[in-house]
Formats: C-alpha cells, sequence, structure tokens
C-alpha cells in the first residue's frame, strides 16, 4: 500500500512507540461501521455520488471481510487502525477511497469508535454478569435451608442461611448491571462531525449518523465531543466495583474450601494442584480472580492520571485511553466467565450437624438469647445485653453451652421458661419469620422469587 504521506515518522522503532495499531486493531469493526455511516450521510447531502459512495460502501465491506478472514495486512507505517482502514480503502476502489475523509478527523473517529465499542461490551459485561447472577440463584435454591456461620470482623457472629449468602453477591451484582445501564447515556453520543475540534464548514447532517449508527443523540459542543473521555472512565470505575465485588465472593470461596473451613468444594476439573504436594485442591481461580483487582483499578487510576490536566481538545495523551479500558472490559469477562464455570461445578460439601454444633460452641446464638430476654421476659435490651453476657461467662466457666446450660441456672438470672431453648435453637430461628431482608427462611423463599424475577425482567441495555 503507497504511503498517504500523513505519518512522516521513520524510524520502525519508533514508530512503534507512537502508533497504536498494535492495539486499536480491535476497533476496526467500528472504524468501519462509522466510516459506513458518515458516507450514507455525505451520500445524503451530495457531496459524494451514489455511485462513488457504492463503491466506497462495497469496498468497506471487503476490507472488513478481508479483516474478518485474516487478508487484511495492518501496516506499522499506517500509525493507527483508522489510517489502515482507509488505506486498505483506497487499494480497493482507488483514489475516491479518500472522499471518506471529507468533513472527518481521526479526532471525531478514535471518539466515535471507542464509544461503539464501548456500548457492545456494555452489553456483553451485562450478559456475563446475568449468567453468574443465575448461578448464584441456582446455588441459592439447590441449598435452601443449609445454615452456615454468618461471620462480622471474620468472627462467627450469628448464623444465616447459606442461600442468604449467595443472594446477597446477586445483589451486589446486580447494582453493578445498574451502573453500566447507567453510564451508557454517556457512552451513546455521537461525537461524528466534530471534526477536529471546530466542527467542519461543510454541510454534514449530525442527526443522519447519529439515526445510522443507532446512538441516542449528537454531542453538543465539537471540542468536548473530540475530548470527552467521561464514558471510559465511568466504565472502568463500573469495571473496578464489579471486580470489587467479584473479589470478595472469591475471598469467601477461597475461605470455604480450606480445610479449616470445609464449606465447599471446587470441581475437579476447576482447581490446580501443586507441583510438590500431591494432596493439593487449590482454588486458583477464585485466587486469580481475587488476583486480578490489581490491574482493574490500576487502569481506572492511569486514565485518571492520564486526563488530568489535560487541555481541550484532542492530544495525543488520549491514545492511552483504549489499552487501558480493553484491559479492563477483558479482565471483567473472563473473571465473569471463569468464576461462573467454577461455581458451577462446586460442591457443597458441609456437614450440617458439625457446623451447627460449632455454631453453639461459639456462641453464635447469644444475639437470640438477648432478643428473647428482650421481647419475651420484658428487659430493655441493654440489660438483657448484660444478662446474656453474665450467662455466656457462667457457660464458658463449666464449659457448656447456651443450648445446654440447664434451666435452674437461667433462672438464677431471671423468669426463664422451657421456651428460651426454641429461641437458642439455630434451626428453628432459622424458620421464624423475621425481618424484611433478613436470613430467615420464609424471608430467603421470598428474596429467592423476587431475584428470580429481577433477573428474568434484567432486558440488558
Ligand atoms: N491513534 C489515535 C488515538 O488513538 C487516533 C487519533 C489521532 N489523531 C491525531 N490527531 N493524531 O488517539
Amino acid at each position: 500500500m503507497a504511503n498517504n504521506g500523513i505519518s512522516t515518522v521513520r524510524d520502525p522503532q519508533l514508530q512503534e512507540f507512537m502508533n497504536s495499531i498494535g492495539f486499536d486493531k480491535r476497533l476496526l469493526k467500528y472504524d468501519i461501521e462509522g466510516s459506513k455511516a458518515h458516507v450514507m450521510m455525505l451520500m445524503g447531502r451530495n457531496h459524494i455520488t451514489t455511485k462513488d459512495g457504492m463503491d466506497i460502501l462495497n469496498a468497506l465491506n471487503v476490507v472488513e471481510e478481508d479483516a474478518n478472514n485474516g487478508g487484511l495486512k495492518l501496516e506499522q507505517e499506517f500509525e493507527d487502525v483508522h489510517m489502515n482502514v482507509e488505506a486498505a480503502l483506497v487499494a480497493q476502489v482507488g483514489e475516491k477511497g479518500g472522499m471518506v475523509h471529507m468533513a472527518r478527523s481521526r479526532n471525531d473517529q478514535v471518539a466515535l469508535d471507542l464509544r461503539l465499542y464501548t456500548t457492545d461490551e456494555i452489553a456483553n459485561i451485562i450478559a456475563l454478569i446475568k449468567d453468574l447472577q443465575g448461578i448464584l440463584l441456582d446455588l441459592a435454591e439447590a441449598n435452601m435451608g443449609v445454615v452456615i456461620p454468618g461471620y462480622t470482623h471474620l468472627q462467627q457472629a450469628q448464623p444465616v442461611l447459606l442461600s442468604h449468602y449467595a443472594l446477597a453477591h446477586f445483589h451486589q451484582l446486580q447494582r453493578d448491571i445498574q451502573r453500566f445501564k447507567q453510564t451508557l447515556p454517556r457512552v451513546r453520543v455521537n461525537p461524528l462531525g466534530s471534526a477536529a475540534l471546530a466542527g467542519t464548514g461543510i454541510d454534514i447532517d449530525r442527526e443522519q449518523t447519529t439515526e445510522i449508527l443507532g446512538l441516542d443523540s449528537p454531542s453538543e459542543n465539537s471540542l468536548d465531543g473530540v475530548s470527552d473521555r467521561d464514558f471510559a472512565l465511568e466504565t472502568l470505575f463500573n469495571a473496578s466495583v464489579c471486580m470489587t465485588h467479584l473479589s470478595g465472593l472469591c475471598e469467601e470461596l477461597i475461605l470455604w474450601s480450606s480445610q479449616e473451613f470445609g464449606l465447599i468444594r471446587f470441581g475437579d476439573g476447576h482447581v490446580l494442584g501443586s507441583s510438590i504436594m500431591p494432596q493439593k485442591h487449590n482454588p486458583d481461580i477464585a485466587e486469580l480472580v481475587r488476583g486480578k483487582v490489581g490491574r482493574v483499578n490500576g487502569n481506572l487510576l492511569a486514565l485518571l492520571t492520564t486526563l488530568k490536566g489535560l487541555p481541550l481538545a484532542y492530544n495525543k495523551d488520549l491514545q492511552e485511553d483504549k489499552e487501558a479500558l480493553f484491559d479492563s472490559v477483558d479482565t471483567l469477562k473472563g473473571s465473569l466467565m471463569a468464576l461462573k464455570t467454577a461455581l458451577e461445578t462446586a460442591e457443597v460439601v458441609l456437614d450440617q450437624e458439625a457446623v451447627i454444633e460449632e455454631l453453639e460452641n461459639n456462641f453464635a446464638n447469644a444475639t437470640a438469647l438477648a432478643d428473647h430476654i428482650t421481647v419475651e421476659m420484658g428487659v430493655p435490651f441493654r440489660s438483657a445485653y448484660k444478662m446474656t453476657k453474665d450467662i455466656i461467662a457462667e457457660c464458658a466457666g463449666t464449659n457448656t453451652t447456651l443450648n445446654q446450660f440447664p434451666l435452674e441456672e437461667y433462672q438464677k438470672f431471671g423468669d426463664f421458661t422451657e421456651d428460651v431453648y426454641t429461641a437458642l435453637d439455630i434451626m428453628k430461628s432459622m424458620e421464624k419469620k423475621g425481618s424484611y431482608g433478613g436470613t430467615t427462611l420464609p424471608r430467603v423463599k421470598e428474596a429467592l422469587t423476587k431475584a428470580r424475577e429481577t433477573l428474568a425482567n434484567e432486558n440488558g441495555c
């Protein structure tokens, strides 16, 4: 392909440093989509004849096909994807291929491409989040009634249903979907027509390209149109929040699959062994996803830092937006997919009786006792709390649990009856009605039905 005379950097090493073709080639599909819309609009305004326009559109299709079947050679000489597409177009249809750049600059072109890419990827991310949510709900349903310790400060605090736990993660992910969706109106803006920075004197129709591209509206200000990368920042932030949620879930899965917790076991195809310790069954997927939050947070900070203090309008610094965004999108999508497959094959292996015994031994029903003293015996909560603490001290001193503490002993503290043992029974306490949003069986069943509806009604973008 002939050099178009735009790029004057000749040193190959320097070229590679300056160029973006190494990574922006993944925008090729969007670059062609944007070019087609632009050509159609130029035809509509009679800047390009129907014949030339059709030739250019056909040639753009050929370039796209070539790219899809690996037949398009992308050259460093042409700096970026935009110049490569234009060069390939000219190679197809000759000089008239150059008409495509009338009333357009790479500055509005790259902003558009990145917005089209982000729109698509947000839809892909939402679909993957929904898949993971579906697995969490299946897990909640299959294990309805299973009780595990709930923790605060990673100390056993109160019993909770495993399904309640799974639903908590469902809700985190639901907020992630909302956040991505709420970002979309600021992504789906059409900068095309901002040209280099000042708009163009050529008669163009920005509404038409907006419509052809399926975007919401043309950008309001040409300077802002070529400079605005807020949509990329927001997407990076949303990816960071979602990865943060995944990392918390992963941390729990790692702990739960340890010998000490013994709550779950990952399927054989989803763990890696150790090269020296034959017995190892390592939760590598969960660890890797937890670790990948680092790079995703790094990408957010990198772009924030690149954008800080940038004057209007286009500056070459903006070329740095792509790798950060691509990497966070890839990492998030990969993590969602991997975690879904790991959870699909994870087995809940806990011994329910042993868990209940442990909860009793660790006085995880102490709050239930304080609530009972307050509600059934009319003692103000703070005094009930103190009474419970004294009873626990007595139990600990005699090496017993609240469930085994004799009624005569309870009666030394107040007007206790046999009812106290029902309040202390961990399984029974799970069956009581409970407060809205709480962990009891009826509430969690209700919450699961509602979550299934939310998921079914979630239409992505
Ligand atoms: N490769 C450039 C980027 O990624 C495209 C825009 C170039 N514009 C320019 N005036 N040099 O940002």
